[in-house]
């Protein structure tokens, strides 16, 4: 990261160019700090990619968030391939990334082959992202680089482990967990990824992390010294409001909003005040 007294400029939202891995690398090196948001469907899409946000996560939260399951574990192949269409059908300039959801890319390298492209293929996302990073997953990584298909690790707390972990807690916080985290960051660079998600870790980690690494690594809840930074949309958006953990910035509180239109169009139907005759023919 460039010191703060050498800042770049703001990213111009009048600026179109597509991102792509490449440019995200460059923007890594100049020192321009890469957002990136999650959507699930055309509209979302559409509005993160107009307001500038350089990568659009479809997220396995799509679980959570979306179809209110307790974890990201139960949601399928097929499903994660249905909101990566609607999502990259709405984006232009937006780098987007689809996520491979739990038990698609674990059993075997082939498998996870077959599964990375269908992705890319059937849904139109530009690059995979898969959680991990022991020996058998870098494989995995390797395999799907070869072929053409980016990949984003993600590391630290990663939500598919949920049932081992036990708990969403800040992860790598002993020194060999945090050990561990280092090693597997350079193994996932050393095996093609592009970039890499590091979930709740502390900051001091992911500051040290990022700087080791050529490539970016972007943070959620691992403090400002990542190259990005990324957010669950129904999370920043105050739509998701089920947990609170202090790294989610509430920029909006669009749940409170829309349960208030709800409830005055409710009244203005049993009131029969809507619709109008300006709203009839
Ligand atoms: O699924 C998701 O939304 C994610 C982000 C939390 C990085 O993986």
């Amino acid at each position: 990261m460039a010191p703060s007294h050498n800042r770049p400029p703001p990213a111009d939202p009048a600026d179109r160019r597509k991102v792509t891995t490449k440019s995200l690398l460059r923007m890594k090196e100049r020192g321009e700090p890469i957002s990136a948001l999650t959507a699930y469907d055309h509209t979302m899409g559409a509005l993160l990619d107009r307001a500038g946000v350089d990568v659009i996560l479809v997220g396995d939260s799509v679980a959570m968030v979306v179809q209110g399951r307790e974890t990201t574990v139960t949601v399928t192949l097929d499903q994660m391939l249905y909101h990566a269409s609607l999502v990259s059908a709405g984006v232009e300039r937006a780098l987007v990334v689809g996520d491979l959801p739990f038990m698609s890319y674990q059993v075997n390298a082939d498998e996870a082959l077959r599964n990375a492209g269908r992705m890319v293929k059937e849904s139109g996302v530009e690059a995979v992202k898969l959680e991990g990073g022991g020996a058998s997953i870098c494989e995995t990584v390797r395999r799907i680089v070869e072929v053409g298909i980016p990949v984003m690790g993600h590391l630290g707390l990663t939500p598919q482990s949920i049932h081992k972990f036990g708990t969403y807690q800040v992860r790598a916080t002993s020194a060999e967990e945090a050990e561990q985290v280092k090693k597997d960051a350079r193994a996932l660079q050393d095996a093609g990824a592009f970039a890499i998600v590091l979930e709740k870790i502390p900051a001091n980690l992911a500051r040290e992390i990022s700087a080791a690494l050529k490539i970016p690594a972007i943070g959620i809840g691992a403090g400002p010294g990542c190259d990005g930074q990324i957010l669950v949309s129904h999370d920043m958006l105050g739509l998701y409001t089920r947990f609170h953990p202090r790294f989610v910035r509430r920029y909006a509180q669009l749940g409170e909003e829309m349960l208030g239109a709800f409830r005055r169009y409710v009244g203005d139907v049993k009131t029969r005040s809507f619709p109008t005759q300006e709203e009839s023919y």
